[in-house]
């Protein structure tokens, strides 16, 4: 079969590769239909995550049909079924599975003696996403298999498009899940860094949950424009003092709630002098984060508001402010998210029509685009915010 293989640092290629089959009884086979680049993949293509080996297919966002279905799968899912797959594994029986702690599923992870070393825990296996969390081959690719696939699957009604559902398999609920985490109360402000497509997920999640404003923070002209349309209101980093726009749109409080939709690569602006050293320490390995956004929000945001981190971040983060975090009275949430947690809701809120999560593809190309695509996305060139690709 086809499928984008990770080789290198910025050296992804559509490569023939060797079908996948059943190993354990709760295996299924799916004939991906649909898949995406998330941002994510970004970060393993700068090879700033560790564990990652030439030959590792890509993809994590992705749907398809059963074509093929474990001896222990037991009913649950049957050839023709078609099914979005979660970007979490998981065994949904260990005691964080059962607590709906899904992305911390203890069983799920085929490498956890390696997480428990790094992490001091193990976290779930994730699907085309490093050694770290287990290597399993991911759903950039014509088919794919689904370990413990009798729970990992979030099944899909006839007669809704890919597009419209695709979504439910990561930044749907990653945006949703960041903007839950805030606790969002109606007379809530809440800023939004990064208007990629977790963002705009998370933007248009806040406004859904009720938040007397949004404010979105970019630069990119139509990822600020796509923020409006959904209802935020928007910065421009480079051109606007962060600080002191979010400062005045709360007569100088500050947002009570502030999510980063960025995590570890925040861009580099001569604005910005804490984000050129940050990223002379990364190239030179003395710290693996580069988290100016991290400080900017606990800087602003009101004291006992919440800072909500889905962004990834990989390691070591530099001087992160905690006098600041500390004496303000912060919380701080984050993680990969528990994507099954909020998939059944958010699946009635697409087919009540609440909201049509496909407002967000910019470019829909085959498998073999894929290559050329990352840099599109990398580089937001032709105006791209998200690639769908079908296999
Ligand atoms: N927690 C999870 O489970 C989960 C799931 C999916 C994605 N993610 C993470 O979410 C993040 C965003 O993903 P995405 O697909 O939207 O990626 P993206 O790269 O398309 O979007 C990032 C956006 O941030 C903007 N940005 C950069 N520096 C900024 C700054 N200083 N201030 C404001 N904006 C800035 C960029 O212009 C870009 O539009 C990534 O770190 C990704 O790994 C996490
Ligand atoms: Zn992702
Ligand atoms: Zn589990």
């Amino acid at each position: 079969m086809r499928a984008l293989v990770w080789h290198g640092k910025e050296d992804i290629r559509c490569d023939t590769v060797t079908d996948p089959e059943i190993e354990d009884p709760r295996d299924a086979i799916i004939k991906v239909t649909s898949c995406a680049i998330c941002g994510s993949d970004l970060h393993l293509f700068h090879n700033f995550i560790p564990a990652m080996l030439p030959g590792d297919i890509m993809g994590h966002e992705m749907m398809g049909e059963v074509v093929e279905v474990g001896s222990g799968v037991n009913g649950k899912l049957k050839t023709g079924d078609r099914v979005v797959v979660p970007f979490t594994i998981i065994c949904g029986e260990c005691d964080q599975c059962k607590r709906g702690n899904f992305s911390v599923c203890e069983r799920s992870n085929r490498n956890k003696h390696l997480a428990d070393k790094v992490f001091g825990h193990t976290t779930a296996g994730l699907f085309g996403y490093t050694h770290l969390t287990g290597g399993y081959p991911g759903g950039q690719a014509e088919y794919m298999r689904v370990p413990f696939a009798d729970t990992t699957h979030i099944k899909i009604p006839d007669g809704i498009a890919d597009e419209q559902v695709l979504f439910l398999g990561d930044i749907f609920p990653t945006g949703w899940q960041a903007a839950v985490h805030c606790d969002i109360e109606p007379t809530d402000t809440v800023a939004v860094w990064g208007c990629g497509p977790v963002g705009q997920m998370a933007i248009r999640s806040a406004i859904m949950l009720g938040a007397k404003q949004v404010i979105a923070i970019d630069r990119i002209p139509e990822r600020l424009s796509m923020a409006e349309a959904g209802g935020a209101i928007p910065i421009n980093f480079e051109t606007q003092s962060v600080v002191g726009e979010l400062n005045e749109l709360t007569n100088g409080k500050g947002p009570e709630k502030c999510i980063d939709c960025i995590g570890m690569e925040a861009h580099v602006t001569p604005a910005q002098p804490d984000t050129v050293l940050d990223r002379a320490k990364q190239m030179f390995m003395l710290e693996n984060d580069r988290p100016h956004v991290l400080r900017e929000m606990i800087y602003v945001c009101r004291p006992g508001g919440i800072i909500s981190i889905p962004g990834v971040y990989s390691g070591f983060a530099d001087k992160v402010p905690m006098g600041q975090l500390m004496n303000k009275g912060l919380t701080i949430r984050t993680g990969q998210t528990h994507v099954n947690r909020w998939t059944e809701d958010l699946l009635h809120r697409i087919e009540d029509g609440q909201i049509d999560p496909s407002f967000v593809i910019t470019h829909t190309v085959t498998l073999d685009q894929g290559p050329e695509m990352y840099k599109v996305f990398r580089d937001k060139q032709d105006s791209c915010i998200k690639v769908v690709l079908k296999p």
